[in-house]
Formats: C-alpha cells, sequence, structure tokens
C-alpha cells in the first residue's frame, strides 16, 4: 500500500515556509509513506536550487518533481545528474541534464515509479510528443513496479484530461500541474488511475498564480516586460492524497487545500 502526498508547485519562500508548517501534520493524517511536490517555483518562484531543493528534502520530501521553470536557475544543472531525486520533464530533447523518470522506494519499502512529462499545447516549447514519452516510459517502468505515479505539467485542461483516459489502467495516478489553479474534478477513473486536472500552488494566494499581483497587473496593462517576485500575505497549500494499492491501482484520491 502507497500513501501518496503530491503537493503542487510550491512557490517561493512563501510557499516552503507554509509546506514546512503543515507537512508534518498532513503526513500524520494521511499516514503517508510517499510525498512528492512540483518544486519547479521554489525558489524565489523561477526554477529550483541545490539548497533549496536541500530543504525541501529535510521537509519530509522524498521526490520533487518539475517542469518549465526547472530552467530558470542555472545553479540547478550540475547537480541534475547526481540527485536522484530531482526530475525534469521526460520529454525534452535527448542529451540534456538530468531526468525525467525514477524508481524510489516509499517509506514502508515499496517501490514507486515516478514519472514527470511536459504537455505541449499552449506550451512555447517544442516538445516530444508526452503521450508517446508515456508509453515508453510506463512499460519501462511497469517492468519494475506496478505503483507508478505521473506528474502531467501542462497549460490546456484538455490535454491533462485527454492524457487521464490514455494512461487509465496503466498507471496509479496522473496528476496534473503548471496552472497553479487547483480544479475540483478528482477522480478515480473506471481502470483505477487516480486523477485531477490540477493539483494546484502552494504559495500566497494574494497574488497572481504565486507572483505580487501589481507586477502581474502592470504587465497586462502595459505589456511592458516585468520582473517577477513572489507575492506575499496569505498562503496556501494545494494538494492531493492518493491511496494505492499493492497492484498499482487507486483506492481513493482526496484533493487537499489548506489556506490561512
Ligand atoms: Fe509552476
Ligand atoms: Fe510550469
Amino acid at each position: 500500500m502507497v500513501n501518496l502526498l503530491f503537493i503542487g508547485d510550491v512557490f517561493g519562500s512563501p510557499g516552503r515556509e507554509f509546506l514546512k508548517l503543515h507537512l508534518p501534520s498532513l503526513i500524520s493524517r494521511y499516514e503517508a509513506n510517499f510525498v512528492v511536490v512540483n518544486g519547479e517555483n521554489a525558489a524565489g518562484g523561477n526554477g529550483l536550487t541545490p539548497e533549496v531543493a536541500q530543504e525541501l528534502f529535510s521537509y519530509g520530501v522524498d521526490v520533487l518533481t518539475s517542469g518549465n521553470h526547472i530552467w530558470d536557475k542555472k545553479e540547478i544543472l550540475p547537480v541534475m545528474d547526481t540527485e536522484q531525486r530531482i526530475l525534469r520533464p521526460l520529454n525534452y530533447p535527448p542529451g540534456i541534464p538530468g531526468r525525467g523518470s525514477g524508481v524510489f522506494q516509499s517509506r514502508d519499502g515499496d517501490p514507486v515509479g515516478v514519472i514527470n512529462v511536459c504537455g505541449r499545447v499552449f506550451s512555447p516549447q517544442n516538445l516530444d510528443c508526452p503521450f508517446r514519452a508515456l508509453d515508453v516510459e510506463i512499460s519501462r517502468l511497469k517492468t519494475i513496479t506496478p505503483v507508478i505515479l505521473v506528474d502531467f505539467h501542462a497549460e490546456a485542461t484538455s490535454e491533462k484530461v485527454a492524457a487521464g483516459w490514455y494512461v487509465d489502467g496503466r498507471v496509479s495516478a496522473l496528476l496534473g500541474t503548471h496552472t497553479h489553479v487547483q480544479t475540483a474534478d478528482e477522480i478515480v477513473l473506471p481502470n483505477g488511475t487516480g486523477y485531477i486536472t490540477d493539483v494546484g500552488m502552494t504559495g500566497s494566494y494574494e497574488g497572481v498564480i504565486g507572483v505580487k499581483k501589481d507586477i502581474i497587473l502592470k504587465h497586462f496593462l502595459t505589456q511592458l516586460p516585468v520582473r517577477h517576485e513572489a507575492a506575499k500575505g496569505k498562503r496556501q497549500l494545494s494538494g492531493v492524497f492518493c491511496r494505492i494499492d499493492s497492484s498499482g491501482k487507486c483506492e481513493k484520491i482526496e484533493r487537499i487545500l489548506i489556506r490561512e
């Protein structure tokens, strides 16, 4: 049995502090034995550094997934090949640093496969097909473990919904990230895959998806480039809990939103 806690994009120090505050009680409430956090915005809202990654691991995080923002801080590049617990999207061109999947162990010793993939709709990057990339990686990980989690990092709800149907029965959960806005459509699909279109963001909700609202409003009103800064103010933690049986089927998915 894998009791998975997945926490959506942790944004800057407000997100890290709120995660630190609530993660221990969430782990005990759900008897979680595996914790995954999307860390693409954990360092100042853009990217991840080795120090910030270690800080998140020290709070009880087992694996950090990411997305398009993982490349924003170049300090992370040298550790992406050595720190196995940090994943970047699988479907970037071959030969770049890091890995898009891994097999880890729950605190009870069960192997858990994690795949991180990016969608393509409304994405400025020209990435390989995420659906075909999932086919290959799911088949490979299935030979190691029946418990497989996918972080599908994408903008379009349609692409994520389609991806959920595509992998239903082949993975334990496909959880959407990237928009920073939690959707209320969590479900266990008919063949046993836990699904949500977007897990949401962990950070200040008194801004625009984690960024200071004045900065984003200035951008929309002037179309001039702006420098992003993490919003201050009241914070939230967004996540989901999935209970996964030993055959890899999701028995239950529960949405988590904690606001102060
Ligand atoms: Fe993000
Ligand atoms: Fe993103």
